[in-house]
C-alpha cells in the first residue's frame, strides 16, 4: 500500500474508532523505523491528514484541526542558535526549553521555556506536569502562547519513555490545535495519549 494511504479514513466512525484506527496505521508506519525525525514527520502527518479527512467530528468543516506536532527537549536535540523563548526573554540552559519539532499546519513558535520560573502555555504546563492539558478554550488558558490567533482549542500531551527499573523520561509534547472551541473531548485525549505512547516508545532518542 503506498504510504499516503495510511491516512485514508473510512466513512462513519466514532471518535473512539477513529483514533483506534489511526493507532493501527501508525504502528504500521512505524515498525522497522527507530529514528526520532522521520517517526515524528510520519506521525505528525498521518494524524493531521486523518483528522482533516474526519473533520465533521471537530466542528464544521471550516473549523477543523489546524496544526499538529511535536516540540521536543532540546537536550534531544542539538541547538547552536537557542536565544530567546516565547516564555521569557532569556534561555537559561539548553534543557530548560523545547524546541519545534516536525508538524503539520502553518509555522509556529520556535522555542518554549520551560524553567521553573518562566514556564508558562500549554506546551510548558504538558511537559512540567507531566500530564495532557485538555483546553476547551486556549483564551481561558494562563499564559497561553498564541502562536496563530485563529486557534481556539487545543490538546497537549507529553511524551514520555517508559523503561523497566528506571524513572520515567519526559522527552517532548505532542500539540493538537482546533479552530473551533472545545474541538477535543475526553475520547480524543484517550486517542492523543495512546498515539503519544506509540510514538515514544517507537524511538530512539
Ligand atoms: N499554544 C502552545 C504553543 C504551541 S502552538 O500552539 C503550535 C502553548 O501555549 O504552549
Amino acid at each position: 500500500m503506498p504510504h499516503a494511504d495510511s491516512a485514508l479514513v473510512p466513512p462513519g466512525l466514532s471518535k473512539v474508532e477513529f483514533w483506534a484506527h489511526v493507532y493501527e496505521q501508525l504502528s504500521a508506519l512505524l515498525d522497522g523505523q527507530r529514528n526520532w525525525v522521520v517517526n515524528l514527520a510520519n506521525a505528525s502527518s498521518l494524524v493531521y491528514s486523518s483528522l482533516l479527512a474526519f473533520s465533521p467530528h471537530f466542528g464544521d468543516g471550516d473549523r477543523a484541526v489546524n496544526w499538529c506536532g511535536f516540540y521536543i527537549d532540546s537536550k534531544f536535540y542539538p541547538a547552536p542558535r537557542l536565544t530567546t523563548a516565547a516564555g521569557g526573554a532569556d534561555v537559561p540552559s539548553p534543557s530548560h526549553v523545547l524546541l519545534l519539532g516536525p508538524f503539520c499546519g502553518k509555522p509556529a513558535c520556535q522555542l518554549i521555556n520551560v524553567a521553573p520560573e518562566r514556564a508558562r502555555g500549554v506546551c510548558a504546563g504538558a511537559f512540567v506536569q507531566q500530564k495532557t492539558q485538555l483546553v476547551p478554550d486556549v483564551e481561558a488558558y494562563p499564559g497561553h502562547i498564541a502562536c496563530d490567533g485563529e486557534t481556539k482549542s487545543e490538546i497537549v500531551c507529553p511524551l514520555v519513555i517508559r523503561q523497566d527499573g528506571k524513572e520515567d523520561v519526559v522527552v517532548g509534547v505532542f500539540d493538537l490545535d482546533c479552530l473551533a472551541l472545545g474541538g477535543f473531548n475526553e475520547d480524543d485525549k484517550a486517542g492523543v495519549e495512546k498515539i503519544a505512547d506509540l510514538v515514544a516508545q517507537a524511538c530512539d532518542w
